[in-house]
């Protein structure tokens, strides 16, 4: 593995120990990913760079340097266990971490950055902490972006019936309950140790604009409903994936918010 100094250590972390239901089973490659893949497939043949930030088992990144040869792409993670598990040795892989601890150089820059299902994983003691910490992460993403780069970010939504934001903050503070009570909750999606802050797509896309980007692209899928989801008074709930630029100044969606598969 090519581990730069400053390793971020996962401690007693969910993720290492987890990594093998986060390494293949948690967030696998779906027809959603080609929307970014076919985006990225676009710029094939230009030697552009791609950051993978908790791009854990490499999932992603491996879909890409089998797709796009001459892409170079790097992945951060903070969970060892995951990166040992990436096996394409064309990818550089770095242990490290959002906010501000992803061990690259100042002056480093990408053409493209991706983040797929990470941003809920960077949790604070509230709501209101979680969210600043996603805000200064995005922050410290947009100083390795090159100036004409863009951030590809996927994320999960829940949102409730008459209040949006209800059934996230459910779940963030079931996360809590159980790690204070140690009490395991009797579903395999609350593991021990978990914490999460999911967002609403009004959120998520208002956190972008305050950290200065513009959303070029949208795509979004719905997930059907079941038992514990209407529990959680889950009204819609989805994968929402975002193509951001720099520079504020109104978005501007050229891409089709339609499932295009
Ligand atoms: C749900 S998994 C997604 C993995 C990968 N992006 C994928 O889609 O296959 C969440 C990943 O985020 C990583 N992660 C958790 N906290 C992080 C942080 N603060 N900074 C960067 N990555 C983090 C975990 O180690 C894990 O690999």
């Amino acid at each position: 593995m090519t581990q730069k100094s400053n390793p971020v250590s996962c401690g007693v972390n969910v993720f290492e120990n987890n990594a093998e239901y986060y390494g293949s089973v948690a967030s696998p490659i779906g027809p959603h990913d080609h929307y970014f893949l076919d985006f990225l497939s676009t710029y094939a043949g230009r030697q552009l760079h791609l950051l993978d930030v908790g791009g854990g088992s490499g999932n992603f990144a491996t879909l890409v340097t089998k797709t796009i040869p001459d892409m170079d792409v790097v992945v951060v993670d903070p969970c060892a266990p995951l990166l040992e598990m990436i096996g394409d040795a064309r990818i550089t892989k770095i242990q490290g971490a959002l906010p501000y601890a992803m061990n690259l150089s100042d002056s480093e820059c990408f053409d493209f950055i991706h983040v797929k299902e990470v941003l809920h994983h960077v949790v604070g003691d509230s709501i209101r902490d979680s969210k600043e910490q996603v805000k200064v992460s995005l922050n410290e993403l947009n100083k390795h972006l090159d100036k004409y780069g863009y951030l590809l970010i996927s994320e999960i939504f829940y949102e409730g019936h008459i209040v949006p934001t209800f059934p996230r903050t459910l779940i963030f503070h079931v996360c809590r309950l159980q790690d204070k009570t140690k009490i395991k909750i009797p579903t395999k999606e609350f593991l021990e140790d978990l914490s999460v802050c999911f967002y609403t797509r009004d959120e998520f896309a208002s956190m972008l604009h305050d950290c200065g980007y513009t959303i070029v692209g949208y795509y979004e899928k719905y997930w059907g409903k079941s038992l514990k989801t209407a529990l959680l008074g889950v009204k819609e709930r989805g994968r929402m994936l975002f193509i951001v630029k720099k520079g504020s100044g109104g978005d501007e969606i050229t891409e089709s918010a339609q499932d295009p598969l």
